[in-house]
């Protein structure tokens, strides 16, 4: 694989290739002996160039350390709007054609669907999509499908529940397309405003079961209890408001996975979320055992050290 963009650049043995080095990386780290220090030999005298057009936190600062830790260097922005010559006017195609001339491996993150192919096209060395507009997230993805390939021993007959701004989500939609290769039955607890058919999911190539569910009152819908009862996983995202067209969409009542659904849960679900959250998850839900959300977040380290290791070593 030369560049990551979408889900669809990954391969099956890729990805376990990439969860059994992530286990290894998070193992050596606990132990900080030999394992851990040797990491630091694996990208020497490369460079990982981050150039951000989005707001992250994540995404840029799991990158940046796991090219650190594993012994490279690491040159960027995190706001190449204002701090980059698109400012004054350039193309992505020209500024992904410069900076692939300074290190080894890019790490984008783009404001519109479709730019981060774009910037591939530009680019003389490999490209991660760190996210692009509504499009696609997949290193998201491999973090998001880590833990729950770790947490439950087969993907068959699993239920995973997505709940919120199923819409505008790119993490929902690379994790939907990974998820899509197993036999998994798939729910979307929608936005209230979204006007899509449940055709979106056939649109993405599934062809398995599920429930689509945009309810004008969430709270004591019957549809919506089963549902959750139902759930292995539930996977939340924030109102992505920075997408939205109109303001009807953002002031619109959404879905809060608070005690009174969290209590409905299976004792063995996980509750997930790419992070960051706003009101759909209160923080009095964190000290539930189920909640899994900071872990996946700090699983991204080990996955995106496996993933530059394997991009460029593998
Ligand atoms: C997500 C993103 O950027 O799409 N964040 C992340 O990388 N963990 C989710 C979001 O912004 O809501």
């Amino acid at each position: 694989m030369r560049h990551l963009i979408s889900v669809d650049d990954l391969e099956d043995e890729f990805i376990t290739q990439i969860y059994d080095h992530a286990d290894y990386f998070k193992v050596a780290r606990k132990d900080r002996g030999q394992d851990w220090f040797s990491c630091t030999q694996a990208l020497r005298n490369q460079i990982l160039i981050t150039d951000f057009f989005e707001p992250s936190t994540r995404t840029r600062l799991s990158f940046e350390a796991a090219m650190s830790y594993l012994g490279g260097n690491v040159i960027g922005t995190e706001n190449a709007a204002d701090f980059s010559s698109i400012k004054k006017g350039e193309s992505i195609y020209d500024n992904f054609k410069v900076i692939s001339g300074y290190g080894d491996i890019i790490v984008g993150r783009f404001r519109q669907e479709g730019e981060a192919r774009l910037a591939a096209d530009a680019s003389e060395i490999p490209l991660i999509n760190g996210g692009d507009g509504k499009g696609e997230h997949p290193t998201q993805a491999l973090i998001d499908g880590f833990i729950i390939d770790r947490t439950f021993p087969s993907y068959d007959g699993l239920t995973v529940t997505f709940i919120g701004d199923n819409e505008h989500s790119r993490t929902v939609k690379s994790l939907f397309k990974m998820l899509s290769r197993h036999n998994v039955e798939m729910n979307f607890l929608n936005s209230p405003t979204w006007k899509a058919d449940p055709t979106w999911r056939l649109h993405h190539g599934w062809k398995g079961e599920g429930t689509w569910i945009r309810p004008d009152t969430f709270r004591g819908t019957q549809e919506v209890e089963r549902t959750i009862r139902n759930s292995h996983v539930v996977y939340m995202t924030r109102n992505q408001v920075e997408r939205h067209q109109n303001m009807l969409e953002d002031v619109a009542p959404r879905f809060v996975l608070d005690q009174h659904y969290v209590d409905m849960l299976p004792d063995t679900a996980i509750i997930l979320h790419p992070l960051p959250r706003n009101e759909e998850l209160p923080a009095a839900i964190d000290a539930d055992p189920r909640a899994r959300y900071f872990e996946q977040a700090h699983n991204g380290l080990f996955i995106r050290m496996a993933l530059l290791e394997q991009l460029q070593n593998g």
